[in-house]
């Protein structure tokens, strides 16, 4: 029995952070791919050379060559700008769209069955790309950002509430962006809503500093946006995938009717398996809350416009 086969497409702070922590918790062999000559060559050959001081065994191989990407079984799209201070994500269409679905292309052209990650900004609108390149099923493509949305939402609460961020759990839906709608009442600390262990005011303030929670990264880093969490929560998706673990983790991925919303990606809770997408959640919302992912979708809509 062979390993996985994981390609990280985009050999940046996301692509090689990732790569990071897939190979950290062994979870196959890894190809790094970058258009620029060298840099996925030189980063893959790095993370190898700590393999014997770390203790793990998986292949990374880097290159410029996508006939290296042959039959993966995952495959991570990281290709694309960043942000840079006072950008928002949706500034980064019409760059990202035009290498997303390039990459795309040679991407599902030699792993036809391979289960697609989309992570390029703005991400509902390049994962939109990427189904209009490849049609996969709805099981194999999905979006990365409400793990990372969540993340950060529960890193706030642990800081806040000084308890263990193992014990907090956290959904954020809809978009990834301004519009994004985490839900207290689907928070809780060790199964307490944080709606009985905060104040309405301060919940409030956690939740616009989630939204703002990538550009808080960019205007400190201010030559890139944030990497440490996008690639660990890149590599939770993977690891629930790859072990058929089955997590429920908010992903993005194409509605069909859920939510009330059709044919349109967006942030909900799903089950993450062996099959890639095996589940879609929905969850009761109250009538704010589905206004906000109504909204939400309504945006993500507008933006996709700009494609075409
Ligand atoms: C962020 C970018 C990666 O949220 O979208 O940090």
């Amino acid at each position: 029995m062979s390993r996985p086969k994981i390609t990280i497409v985009g050999a940046g702070n996301v692509g090689a952070t990732a790569a990071h922590w897939a190979a950290a918790r062994e979870l196959g062999d890894i190809v790094l791919l970058d258009i620029i000559e060298g840099v996925p060559q030189g980063k893959a050959l790095d993370l190898y050379e700590a393999a014997p001081v770390e203790g793990f065994d998986c292949r990374i191989t880097g290159s410029n060559d996508y006939d290296d990407t042959k039959d993966s079984d995952i495959v991570v799209i990281t290709a694309g700008i960043a942000r840079k201070p006072g950008m928002s994500r949706d500034d980064l269409i019409l760059t990202n769209a035009g290498i997303v679905g390039s990459v795309t292309d040679e991407i599902v052209s030699r792993s036809p069955n391979c289960i697609l990650i989309v992570v390029s900004n703005p991400l509902d609108v390049m994962v939109t790309k990427a189904h209009m390149q490849c049609n996969f099923p709805r099981e194999r493509i999905m979006g990365m950002a409400g793990v990372l949305d969540s993340a950060r939402f529960r890193a706030f609460i642990s800081m806040e509430l000084n308890v263990s961020v193992e014990d907090i759990s956290a959904t954020v839906l809809g978009g990834h962006g301004d519009s994004m709608v985490p839900l207290p009442r689907y928070s809780t600390v060790s199964g307490i809503p944080i709606t009985a262990l905060m104040k309405p005011e301060r919940i409030e303030e956690l939740v616009q500093r989630t939204r703002d929670g990538g550009a808080e990264i960019v205007n400190y880093l201010k030559t890139g946006s944030a990497f440490y969490a996008p690639g660990a929560a890149i590599v939770q998706m993977i690891e629930s995938i790859l072990k058929d673990k089955k997590r429920i983790l908010p992903c993005a991925v194409l509605l069909q009717g859920e939510y009330g919303h059709d044919g349109i990606f967006m942030g909900v809770p799903v089950k993450l398996g062996a099959g890639g997408v095996e589940e879609v959640l929905e969850l009761e919302l109250a009538a704010e809350e589905k206004s906000a992912f109504d909204e939400s979708a309504n945006q993500v809509r507008e933006l996709i416009k700009s494609l075409s």
